[in-house]
């Protein structure tokens, strides 16, 4: 039925209106007095863009496609007006905004929300995003973002999900369904744009937009699965990411949006640049001017440029130079409509309704919940007996120090253009409550600014702590750090605020740090002399009571990192499935079997190889037993498995209890290690995840199904294959579990 209405529409139109629909511009106008209707000083509207564009104007005329990061229902439907009234065809605009964490109602940052290891919740978060944004007009969200992360000097490892394939790709899927749900033309989804595809998370020394460069092996193994699942999914857009990837721009790639993408995976979606991506071509070296721009990207398979001012210009001309075939525009004018019929835009071009322009009250609780089951418990020692943590309710005397406890656009990290910062709540707003309920006291101490330099407050900040019964720092990176253009060559706290914690620490009074941050940090330090470290990242607007319920004990924690944390920035990149190597350093132990105490091992003079904290590492209240692992069969034929792909015969099993005094929820992890085989794979790899509640002294079995895509990999030609080769299976609460089991694959 669409391809029909597409079909019988794309005759109707003019080459021009063809070209119009591959175009993309933010709110621009150049007159807004001789418009009637409400006034565009209001509405926000900037002055005309890059190369004097009028978007209004273009949009009047249908040389419009698509408007970027335009949201609100005036601003909206003003622009979708001009389109849809003004031209001879009336086809609507597509609004796509980068949603990332929530549209009003800001949730955490999604490397926190991965740390929930929750992919219901995704779902959840996702769909409330696309309830509030629908409101507004914007009906297309650039997310989610997919791309792997094992580099944490890169800034934009907060917009995902961390350094693993497996939970990536798990954590994709839940994103397509929240934001797409059953039907796109459901009142409460919006289109996803995958991004950014592909590889961008490997960008040279983590520093942003920078080069990637890798084998197709690692390029399928690591980097291509979650975009592939999310595509699988039903994603209905992707982005083409800057970087290039082995020498050709992404934006330019006819190795990826070609072969990999249509036809390897089938995609019939659209596929929109990254911001001015096609201008970059000439960046990069590969186009000398804007027509080579142009026609490298349309027909490696960009549909819609995004802010280049490139395909508007260039692009007729190149058609009649027959540069570029009619053909390709046809296509990319295709896959626009699809969208645009798919999500009812023909029949429902306007927003109508209640708008939402606040965080909604209704939607906190699941915000909340979400930001405690991200926060990551890192360390929790005796101070002097039992662990610091929780905190009794009693504790009369708090003092709270630190630049991040008081900061409302701190607690939201990077991507929240759409919230209002009045709607946070901070956490010393929380504390202070708390405490005048609890007739305690909280006194708030600053200490010090985010990037600080001046140690003036320091003093009060101690005087806080000496007077406590126990001080919370609240440190870390400003939203600003992170994201897009925020690559960082220390992972250090920022500014001085390691001398703010190291003079509280030295007052001898127990000490609670919280980390705000959207990467890993070295807190090498902190680890050695802080009794509670807990990673809180960038909580949302339920920051405060999120924070508050966790280190009062009324929930607990249940957060696993999804990124390894280093000792050092110069272990950089730092993943826990990495590729064993010819000279592996065996152990930390002289006592284990292995070890042997050379030079001449793969490893540092000065620092250890593993991670400080390590992938699907985090603390709760109460502690588990892991049994023995049972398998279903000892060995199975891996010719079996290549043929009948769906099935997963073999069962690995292992029984895990709440060994501690209080209910607690455990990420239970599967990992698994393969030798033999043609080509080396990693030292272990996620391969099944499941979060579980118990009791204390309750036990649950656990078992996680292993098939063809648990247990394949790539061989030397890039091809997904099970060979005859020895598996081991772990299975624990995180990357380091040592509770075995082995099988083999036969021929
Ligand atoms: O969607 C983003 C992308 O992730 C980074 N560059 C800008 C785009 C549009 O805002």
């Amino acid at each position: 039925e669409i391809e029909r209405k597409v079909d019988t529409l794309l005759k109707r139109m003019t080459f021009d209106e063809k070209i119009g629909q591959l175009v993309q511009y933010s709110a621009t106008e150049v007159h807004p007095e001789k418009l009637s209707g409400p006034s565009t000083a209001a509405l926000n509207v900037n002055p005309p863009g890059p190369g004097g564009v009028d978007s209004y104007a273009l949009a009047q005329n249908g040389e419009l496609g698509s408007m970027l990061n335009t949201v609100g229902q005036s601003l909206t439907n003003h622009f979708q007006h001009a389109a849809v009234d003004n031209t001879r065809l009336h086809i609507p605009l597509l609004f796509g905004a980068d949603v990332i964490h929530g549209f009003r109602t800001i949730f955490p940052v999604p490397l926190a929300t991965a740390s929930s290891w929750d992919p219901d919740l995704i779902t959840d978060l996702a769909h409330m995003a696309a309830v509030e944004a629908r409101t507004a007009g914007v009906n297309w969200f650039y997310s989610p973002m997919v791309d792997i992360a094992r580099d944490a000097r890169w800034g934009r490892c907060t917009e995902g999900a961390g350094e693993d394939p497996y939970l990536g790709s798990a954590i994709a899927r839940a994103y397509i369904r929240g934001y797409q749900g059953d039907s796109l033309s459901a009142s409460d989804s919006v289109a996803a744009s995958v991004k950014h595809f592909a590889a961008y998370g490997a960008a040279e020394a983590g520093r942003e937009y920078n080069t990637t460069d890798m084998s197709e092996l690692q390029l399928r193994q690591v980097y291509l699965p979650p975009y592939h699942a999310a595509v699988e999914a039903g994603a209905a857009t992707v982005m083409s990411a800057f970087n290039s990837l082995n020498g050709v721009p992404a934006s330019a790639n006819p190795f990826l949006l070609q072969t990999i993408l249509r036809d390897e995976w089938g995609f019939d979606g659209l596929v929109v640049s990254d911001y001015t991506a096609v201008m970059e071509l000439t960046h990069h070296g590969i186009a000398l001017d804007p027509a080579m721009a142009t026609e490298k990207a349309i027909t490696a398979g960009v549909d819609i440029d995004m802010m280049s001012h490139y395909y508007d210009a260039d692009l007729p001309a190149l058609v009649k130079a027959g540069r570029v075939p009619m053909a390709v525009v046809d296509e990319a004018v295709r896959r626009i409509l699809r969208l645009k019929f798919a999500l009812g835009l023909f029949d429902h071009p306007f927003a109508d309704g209640v708008e939402v322009t606040g965080a909604v009250v209704e939607h906190r609780p699941l915000v909340r919940r979400a930001a405690e089951e991200s926060f990551v418990l890192l360390q929790n020692k005796p101070a002097p007996e039992d662990p610091l943590l929780p905190l009794a309710k009693s504790t009369k005397r708090i003092a709270l120090i630190g630049p991040l406890a008081d900061d409302a656009s701190d607690m939201v990290g990077a991507w929240s253009g759409a919230n209002n910062f009045g709607d946070v709540r901070t956490l010393l707003a929380t504390m202070a409550e708390l405490a005048q309920q609890n007739s305690a006291t909280c006194t708030y101490a600053k200490g010090t600014e985010i990037s600080g330099t001046s140690n003036s407050g320091f003093g009060a900040a101690v005087a806080a702590a000496q007077n406590s019964d126990v001080a919370i720092l609240a440190l870390g990176e400003s939203s600003d750090m992170t994201g897009e253009a925020a690559s960082r060559a220390f992972l250090d706290l920022p500014g001085n605020q390691q001398q703010l914690l190291e003079a509280v620490v030295a007052t001898g009074k127990p000490v609670v740090l919280l980390v705000f941050s959207g990467r890993p940090l070295v807190l090498d330090w902190a680890a050695q002399h802080v009794s509670a470290v807990m990673e809180v990242w960038y909580p949302g607007v339920e920051a405060g009571p999120a924070i508050a319920d966790i280190l009062f004990g009324d929930v607990a924690p249940s957060g696993k990192l999804t990124m390894s944390f280093p000792r050092a920035v110069g272990q950089e990149p730092l993943y826990y499935n990495q590729l064993p190597t010819g000279r592996p350093i065996q152990h930390a132990d002289p006592a284990h079997p292995g070890y042997v105490e050379m030079k001449f091992v793969s490893r540092y003079l000065d620092a250890p190889n593993d991670a400080l904290f390590p992938f699907g590492h985090g603390l709760s209240y109460s502690t588990f037993g892991y049994s023995s692992i049972s398998l279903s069969t000892q060995s199975i034929s891996s010719s079996s498995l290549m043929r009948d792909r769906k099935r997963q015969p073999i069962a690995a099993t292992a029984t895990v209890t709440n060994t501690g005094k209080r209910r607690a929820t455990e990420i239970v992890q599967c990992y698994i290690n393969i030798r033999g085989a043609s080509t080396e794979q990693p030292v272990r790899n996620l391969k099944g995840f499941t979060r579980i509640s118990l009791d204390p002294g309750q036990s649950q079995t656990v078992q996680f199904p292993l098939g063809f895509n648990e247990l394949s990999f790539y061989n030397a030609k890039a091809q997904p294959v099970v060979e005859p080769a020895d598996y081991t299976v772990y299975i624990g609460g995180s990357s380091t579990a040592i509770n075995a089991a082995h099988f083999v694959t036969t021929p």
